[in-house]
């Protein structure tokens, strides 16, 4: 405990020292230099991290490490944030933040080391669970320092929740695919969605390129082959939302949402390297690489990008105003490992960072990141997500500067568990089976449908 008390009183300092930063300045950006964009990213990862010792009246406040500490903030998107910390240290060398990311990832894995702590326990969705494991996945491949050996490993964390993805694989219903909501009781339980699935399909890629096993590469085979099978992923490369599986998957929530497509282009561009070069995943790759211009429209000039299903409007929830940062991630990762995207790719993450950095200048709140880059000064609409989205699509611009992510044979340093995860009971909520009242029914996870899709109904580009 000791350690996580020292990291939170380290993490206090720092939110002190970013407020009082906050005086009027927008955040500089000169692409043609890594010092530019490393200094950038700095500020932009200090008004982000302010946001975790903060409530939302901007008043440090002591809380519970590895959460963001008031709503609308859930539980998943302060373990995507600390995988953006993760690889901002990557690409920065900044250690500042080293410690709080440590003590909140560790802080949260539950107690059978898999991302299933009891007080997430009544609203964690697969795709929840999945983000903390795409932050540890990082934290492997990237040589992110290991934790203290009496504490669990990046690489073990990752595992135990592929582990228990496969013993949560229901064939039940649609042939296969994960349901969005892990227990039943949940509202969403019968949604299978993209997010879960390609979640799934992307740590099992990554765990085959880490670890060469190829247990994993089959796994992500067959995730994908089923999405592909499913109306989630059209034989044109179209992704869309989810599936209701009481209809046994025969429609889709087609609304198109940025991270689902960054998600399995994530997973591809691994495959695509892990599989040496295959036209297989090279073709899959670009297909859905090539379905990305819906999120660069040419109104704007084709390279800045836009969450098209909700940002023009400003409706997106707080979820969504962080999505672009998944996108921006695995377009840069795609660039890094399928080179042969680099060209197509580069040009849209430049133009969409110097367009971020140009709604980092929120007025009155100094540096804050807005939420339409398309629009020269800040549109003032600010949050954890926005901050990501900048900080993920600038510091995207350094990775063909940095080094590929590791692997056992080449340097990686974390030490796994391929049993992880598979204990007894471990993939059982307690509270399976107990009666849960309306009241407990958070219907939380990543909330980017069903009402949304109701509200949004019309919107063009939901017509394929
Ligand atoms: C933030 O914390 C301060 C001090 O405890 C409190 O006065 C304020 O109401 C809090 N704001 C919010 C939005 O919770
Ligand atoms: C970051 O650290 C790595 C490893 O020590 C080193 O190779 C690299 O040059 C450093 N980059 C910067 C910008 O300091
Ligand atoms: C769970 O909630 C309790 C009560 O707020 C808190 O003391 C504890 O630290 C929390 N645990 C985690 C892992 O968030
Ligand atoms: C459900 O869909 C799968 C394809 O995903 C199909 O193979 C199966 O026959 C369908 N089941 C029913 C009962 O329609
Ligand atoms: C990729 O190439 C390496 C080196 O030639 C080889 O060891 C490995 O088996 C290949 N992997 C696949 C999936 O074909
Ligand atoms: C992607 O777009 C490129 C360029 O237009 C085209 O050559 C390629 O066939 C497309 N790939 C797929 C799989 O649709
Ligand atoms: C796989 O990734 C490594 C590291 O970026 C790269 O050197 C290699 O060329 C990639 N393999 C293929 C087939 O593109
Ligand atoms: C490969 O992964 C599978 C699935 O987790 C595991 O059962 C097996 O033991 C692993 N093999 C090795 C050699 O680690």
């Amino acid at each position: 405990m000791a350690f996580f008390r020292r990291a939170f009183a380290a993490l206090t300092a720092v939110s002190l020292y970013t407020q009082n930063a906050f005086v009027a300045e927008a955040v500089e950006l000169d692409l043609t230099q890594p010092s530019s964009i490393r200094a950038a990213a700095k500020t932009i990862a200090g008004d982000m991290m302010a946001y975790y010792a903060t409530n939302a009246s901007g008043t440090v406040v002591s809380g519970i490490p590895g959460l963001l500490t008031y709503p609308p903030y859930y539980w998943w998107e302060a373990g995507a944030m600390f995988g953006q910390m993760v690889e901002y240290w990557y690409y920065t060398n900044d250690t500042t933040y080293n410690d709080l990311v440590t003590a909140g990832l560790l802080f949260q894995v539950g107690p059978q080391a898999n991302y299933m702590p009891a007080n997430q326990s009544k609203d964690e969705g697969n795709d929840d669970q999945l983000f903390w494991g795409f932050a540890v996945m990082s934290a492997a491949e990237l040589n992110f320092p290991n934790p203290p050996a009496d504490q669990p490993q990046w690489l073990a964390l990752a595992q135990a929740i592929f582990n228990q993805m496969t013993q949560r694989w229901d064939t039940t219903l649609c042939s296969g695919g994960l349901p969005w909501q892990i227990y039943t009781f949940n509202n969403g339980y019968d949604y299978k969605n993209t997010a879960s699935n390609g979640g799934f399909f992307q740590l099992a890629a990554r765990l085959a390129k880490y670890t060469g096993n190829q247990t994993y590469a089959d796994w992500a085979t067959k995730v994908y082959n089923w999405l592909e099978q499913s109306p989630l992923l059209t034989s044109s490369y179209q992704v869309y939302d989810g599936s209701n599986s009481l209809k046994n998957c025969t429609d889709a929530d087609q609304m198109q949402w940025s991270y689902n497509y960054g998600i399995l282009i994530g997973g591809a561009a691994y495959m695509y390297n892990y599989t040496n070069g295959s036209t297989l995943w090279q073709t899959r790759l670009s297909g859905l690489l090539n379905n990305t211009d819906v999120f660069f429209p040419s109104t704007y000039g084709g390279k800045i990008m836009v969450e098209v299903a909700c940002e023009l409007n400003q409706k997106c929830d707080t979820d969504q105003w962080s999505f672009k940062a998944y996108l921006a991630r695995w377009m840069a990762v795609a660039a890094q490992i399928a080179p042969y995207t680099a060209e197509g790719i580069m040009p849209k993450l430049k133009g969409s960072a110097q367009a971020a950095a140009a709604q980092c200048n929120g007025g009155a709140s100094g540096t804050a990141c807005g939420s339409r880059w398309f629009q020269t000064t800040s549109d003032g609409n600010t949050g954890v997500g926005q901050e990501m989205s900048a900080l993920s699509v600038i510091s995207a611009n350094l990775i063909l500067e940095v080094a590929a992510p590791k692997t056992a044979v080449t340097g990686g340093t974390s030490k796994g568990n391929p049993a992880a995860g598979t204990g007894n009971g471990e993939t059982k909520n307690p509270l399976e089976g107990n009666p849960v009242t309306t009241g407990d029914r958070a219907g939380a996870g990543i909330l980017t449908t069903l009402v949304l899709a109701g509200i949004l109904g019309g919107a063009w580009f939901m017509v394929t």
